[in-house]
C-alpha cells in the first residue's frame, strides 16, 4: 500500500483526494498496489468532514512518518510551500506540486535535492492545469530540438478576450463579469498584467533550455489595454488578438515574452477559446504539435497531480532524470525579435509614409479620428524608434 500525503485541501487538494477516491480502481492497477491518503496537512479542522480523523497542522508530522513515500503541495505561494516541500524531499519523500510560483523560483533547486535523495520532485500541474505539457517535453519531446513554445496559458485572459472578441464589450465591463463568474480573481493583476503566464512560460522554457530561466527576465505585457476598438480592427484583419506566452530559440538561448498578439485564421491557437489553454510546440524534427484542454480548475488540474502521483509511485527507489541546471540563461534581447506590428495613432498618413515607409492601411469607419495600419517585419527595436518619432500612438499589438 502507497501512503501519500496532501499539504492543503483547498480547490486542488481537495480535487486530488477526490480524483483518488474516484478513480481508485483504475489507479491502483496502474501502480500495481493500493494507495491511500494517510494525512491531509492544512491550516483548517474540517470538523465533521469524512477527512477530519487524517487532518494534521503541522508538516513535521508527515516529515518524519517514513510509512509516507509520496506528497502532494498544493497550498500555493512560495512560502512554506518552499520550506515543506524541501523537508519532505530531505525525508526521502518523492513530492509533485501544482504550485507554479514554486516551481518557477525553486524548481532547478529541488529537481537537485530529489536527485541527492534519490527521489522524484514532479510539477506536471503547474502549467496548463490539466493538460499533460510538462510530460510531454520531458519524456515524449526529448528526441528534439525546441525551436518554439507559443501558448495560451491563463485561462481568465482568454476566457476575457474570447468575450471581448463574441460581444464586442470593453475591458473593464468584461473583468467586471469575469469577477462575478468567479474566474477572475477580486485583485486580477496577475492574471491580467501576465504574470501568471510569465511564470508558466519561464518553467517551460527552462525545461526546453535545460537551465533556469528567471521569470523576472521575461518580457510581459498584459491585456488590460486592449479595447473594443482593437477587436472591431482584429476583426478587419481576419484575426484574433490573445494573450501569447512565447518562447523562441535563437542561436544557444530563447527570446521570451508575454504580450497580446493579433493571430491569423491558420493558426492552431486561434479557434482556442473560453478558459481553455493550448501549448502549440515546434520541434526541429517534429515540426509542430499542440496540447489543447482544461488549463485550470479543481479535477482537471488535480487529474494531473495524480498522474504525477502514479509516475513517482512507479519510481520510488529510481530518480527519474530531469535537466534544469540552477544557472541562469541568458535570454536573448526581445528588442532584436523581429515582427509586423499593428499600429493606431493620431498622426496623418504622409507622416505614417515618412517614417514606416510601407504600410498597410487597415480601414474601421467606427474608428472616426484615427488611422490604423500594420507595417512591414522590421525588428522591435527599430519599431520602438519609429514609434517615438511619431510620438501619437494610442495601441501597439504584434502579428504572430
Ligand atoms: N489564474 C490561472 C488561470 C489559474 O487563469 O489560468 C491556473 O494557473
Amino acid at each position: 500500500m502507497i501512503k501519500i500525503a496532501v499539504m492543503g485541501y483547498g480547490t486542488i487538494g481537495s480535487g486530488v483526494v477526490q480524483v483518488i477516491e474516484t478513480n481508485q480502481d483504475s489507479i491502483c492497477r496502474k501502480i500495481g498496489e493500493g494507495i491511500e491518503v494517510k494525512y491531509i496537512l492544512d491550516l483548517r479542522n474540517f470538523e465533521g468532514d469524512p477527512i477530519q480523523s487524517r487532518v494534521v497542522h503541522d508538516y513535521k508530522t508527515i516529515a518524519e512518518d517514513p510509512d509516507v513515500a509520496i506528497v502532494v503541495e498544493s497550498m500555493g505561494g512560495i512560502e512554506p510551500a518552499y520550506t515543506f516541500v524541501k523537508a519532505m524531499l530531505e525525508a526521502g519523500k518523492s513530492v509533485t506540486t501544482s504550485n507554479k510560483a514554486l516551481v518557477a523560483a525553486h524548481g532547478a533547486d529541488l529537481i537537485a535535492t530529489a536527485k541527492h535523495k534519490n527521489v522524484n520532485f514532479m510539477f506536471e500541474a503547474s502549467v496548463g492545469g490539466g493538460i499533460p505539457i510538462i510530460r510531454a517535453l520531458n519524456s515524449c519531446l526529448t528526441a528534439d530540438r525546441i525551436e518554439e513554445i507559443s501558448g495560451i496559458v491563463n485561462g481568465t485572459t482568454n476566457y476575457m478576450m474570447t468575450k471581448m472578441a463574441e460581444e464586442g464589450c470593453d475591458f473593464e465591463e468584461v473583468l467586471k463579469e469575469a469577477q462575478e463568474k468567479g474566474y477572475a480573481e477580486k485583485d486580477p493583476t496577475a492574471d491580467i498584467e501576465g504574470h501568471d503566464a510569465g511564470r508558466k512560460i519561464a518553467i517551460l522554457t527552462s525545461l526546453i533550455a535545460g537551465q533556469q530561466v528567471d521569470f523576472e527576465d521575461v518580457y510581459t505585457e498584459g491585456i488590460s489595454s486592449i479595447t473594443a476598438t482593437d477587436i472591431l480592427y482584429a476583426k478587419k484583419m481576419d484575426r484574433v488578438i490573445k494573450l501569447l506566452a512565447t518562447s523562441r530559440q535563437v542561436a544557444d538561448t530563447y527570446t521570451v515574452m508575454v504580450a497580446p498578439f493579433l493571430l491569423p485564421k491558420e493558426h492552431p491557437l486561434y479557434t482556442v477559446n473560453g478558459v481553455f489553454n493550448a501549448v502549440f510546440v515546434r520541434g526541429n524534427m517534429l515540426g509542430d504539435a499542440m496540447f489543447y484542454g482544461s488549463g485550470a480548475g479543481s479535477l482537471p488540474t488535480a487529474s494531473a497531480v495524480v498522474a504525477d502521483v502514479v509516475e513517482l509511485a512507479k519510481h520510488i527507489g529510481k530518480h527519474i532524470e530531469l535537466e534544469w541546471r540552477p544557472e541562469k540563461l541568458e535570454i536573448a534581447d526581445y528588442r532584436q525579435q523581429s515582427t509586423r506590428f499593428f499600429v493606431r495613432t493620431n498622426a496623418e498618413k504622409p507622416e505614417i509614409e515618412r517614417i514606416f515607409d510601407t504600410v498597410q492601411y487597415i480601414d474601421v469607419p467606427e474608428a472616426a479620428g484615427e488611422i490604423g495600419f500594420v507595417t512591414s517585419e522590421m525588428k522591435e527595436e527599430d519599431y520602438e524608434k519609429k514609434a517615438a518619432q511619431l510620438g501619437s500612438v494610442i495601441q501597439m499589438i504584434r502579428f504572430h
